[in-house]
């Protein structure tokens, strides 16, 4: 038997190209980007021919750029000397946001052109506030850099970090005018969430075996638990996080995505349109969220607390928090699939910050079996299976299921099979901000959100943020909880069914 299959299409060489960053200066791009960019070249996986270019505000040229960026890698021996030899190809253009400036970019970018081979091929990544996407995406417009393969340019892609947008209005206005210069296969909205590789495995989990996709429906399932919980507290994010709060922060994307890679239909092909056509048809069988009817949502925001011993400060004490400030920084809401497969199955989806610990897991509860053999012996207390795949600190998948201890008397064990990737796979994953570039410079969409289902997770978030900006004024419905707990002690009971087994 097979123990190994792989993609039939092995790693094409990628085509060259420039990538680059708005924000150049920023959390972002030091963070995460640079990094990414940096473990990519290690590997010898970013394009033989390839320039990065930050741009920002910020006084830097290359020299500086370059040493601000590498201090991190200045005491490590092999890795400072793949950095300048990296960081040879990193350039900094200090840009202001109007058209003279854009059109500066422009030459700068075709003299790289010339000197690198990079054919004109453009990845432009904006790692800047959401209120810059449109002014960027005109700008770019304007100084004929959108264009593919004239005046010089080859392939030109624009890379839209979340939020996008910050209700259904403002996303589909961001969308206009993204469309007024690029095409929709000019635009990759990245959700690294689902670059991750226990997030991709579900799709194979689920889709590659036969043995899970009978039981993955209302006839089995009692109801399924997504969390998504945050050590962290707003650090240097206040403005944005304040402006956002949880809601917008990980349910429009991140917690909407877990959810409907869980819940979707198998796509007729392995194709990013039939995939994204299945995802979407999720999200509009939402149920309408009405608290009249029913529907639950749990807000709360942290106070003072301790995390691993240490004392920090409560939402309101932090730097650049209003004092009075009514942001949910946690959020429990049950959600409903109005469709055949999952009528009535509640989907908890749980995120917020200064929790305990950082967690990602959906939690795949099944029902009781259906005739209680064992009960006369050991009562109610038999554990229902349970299946965990978890992105964080693990990535992971585990199957709760019962044995009988050995032994002359009949004692029943809950007992749990697991799969980690750690374990099994020496090769550790791609970070997952190197998997989306990388799919980007390929052109690959199946990673990225596609804009029907952004409206679609707005169209039924914005009338959920409204009743929760309502709630929000009014302090007993914002609970307030200590940091370092597991939120607010109202739902304290359907948190220990998602969380803690
Ligand atoms: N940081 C993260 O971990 C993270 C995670 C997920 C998504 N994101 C998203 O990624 C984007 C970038 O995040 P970030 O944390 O890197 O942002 P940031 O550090 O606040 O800003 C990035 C850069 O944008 C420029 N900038 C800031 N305010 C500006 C303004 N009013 N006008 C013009 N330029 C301005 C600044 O560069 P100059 O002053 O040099 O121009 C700054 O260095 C945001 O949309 C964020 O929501 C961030």
């Amino acid at each position: 038997m097979k123990e190994n299959t792989c993609d039939l299409q092995p790693d094409r060489p990628l085509p060259p190209c420039t990538i680059v960053i708005f924000g150049g200066s920023g959390d972002l791009t030091q963070r995460k980007l640079i990094p990414a960019l940096f473990a990519l070249f290690q590997q010898d996986r970013l394009p033989k021919h390839f320039a990065v270019v930050g741009c920002g505000r910020t006084e830097l040229d290359d020299t500086s750029y370059r040493s601000r960026l590498g201090k991190h890698y200045r005491h490590e021996g092999p890795k400072l000397s793949a950095w300048n030899r990296f960081s040879k190809q990193l350039h900094y253009q200090k840009i202001t946001y109007d058209e003279k400036s854009f059109s500066q970019l422009g030459d700068v970018l075709r003299n790289l052109d010339q000197r690198n081979k990079t054919r004109g091929n453009r990845l432009f990544d904006l790692a800047v506030p959401p209120r810059l996407y449109p002014v960027i995406a005109r700008l770019l417009g304007k100084a004929g850099l959108a264009n593919e393969h004239e005046n010089n340019n080859g392939w030109s892609r624009i890379v839209v970090e979340k939020p996008f947008g910050h209700d259904l209005d403002s996303a589909l206005q961001l969308d206009k005018i993204l469309h007024a210069y690029f095409q929709e296969q000019q635009i990759y909205r990245i959700d690294h969430y689902l670059a991750k590789e226990t997030v991709q495995n579900l799709l194979i989990f689920r889709f590659a075996n036969t043995i899970f996709e009978p039981v993955w429906n209302r006839h089995y399932i009692e109801y399924v638990g997504i969390t998504a919980a945050e050590k962290l507290g707003v650090e240097n994010r206040a403005d944005y996080y304040d402006g956002s709060g949880v809601l917008r922060d990980m349910f429009q994307n991140h917690m909407m995505q877990l959810l409907v890679l869980t819940a979707m239909e198998p796509p007729s092909q392995l194709n990013p349109d039939a995939v994204h056509d299945e995802k979407v048809k999720v999200i509009r069988s939402l149920r309408d969220f009405d608290m009249q009817q029913g529907s639950r949502i749990y807000l709360g925001q942290y106070g003072p607390g301790a995390i691993d011993g240490e004392n920090v400060p409560g939402y309101r004490q932090e730097q650049g928090i209003p004092k009075n400030s009514t942001t949910p920084s946690f959020a429990m809401m049950e959600l409903f699939v109005d469709n055949w497969r999952w009528q009535d199955v509640p989907f908890f989806l749980v995120s917020g910050k200064r929790l305990p610990r950082k967690e990602t897991r959906i939690v795949i509860q099944f029902k009781d079996v259906p005739h209680r053999l064992f009960q006369g012996m050991f009562g109610d207390n038999i554990n229902a299976n349970r299946l965990i795949i978890e992105t964080f600190p693990e990535e992971a998948i585990k199957l709760k299921f019962q044995t009988k201890s050995p032994g002359t008397t009949t004692c029943l064990r809950s007992m749990t099979m697991d799969f980690t990737y750690q374990e099994h796979f020496r090769n550790m994953p791609l970070d997952a901000y190197a998997r989306v570039l990388l799919d980007c410079m390929n052109g690959d969409h199946m990673l990225f959100w596609r804009q029907d289902g952004i409206e679609a997770s707005w169209n039924f978030l914005t009338p959920v943020l409204k009743e929760c900006e309502q709630q929000c004024g009014c302090d007993q419905q914002l609970h307030a909880y200590p940091s370092g707990t597991w939120g607010p002690d109202i739902i304290q009971d359907t948190l220990k069914k998602i969380l803690h087994n």
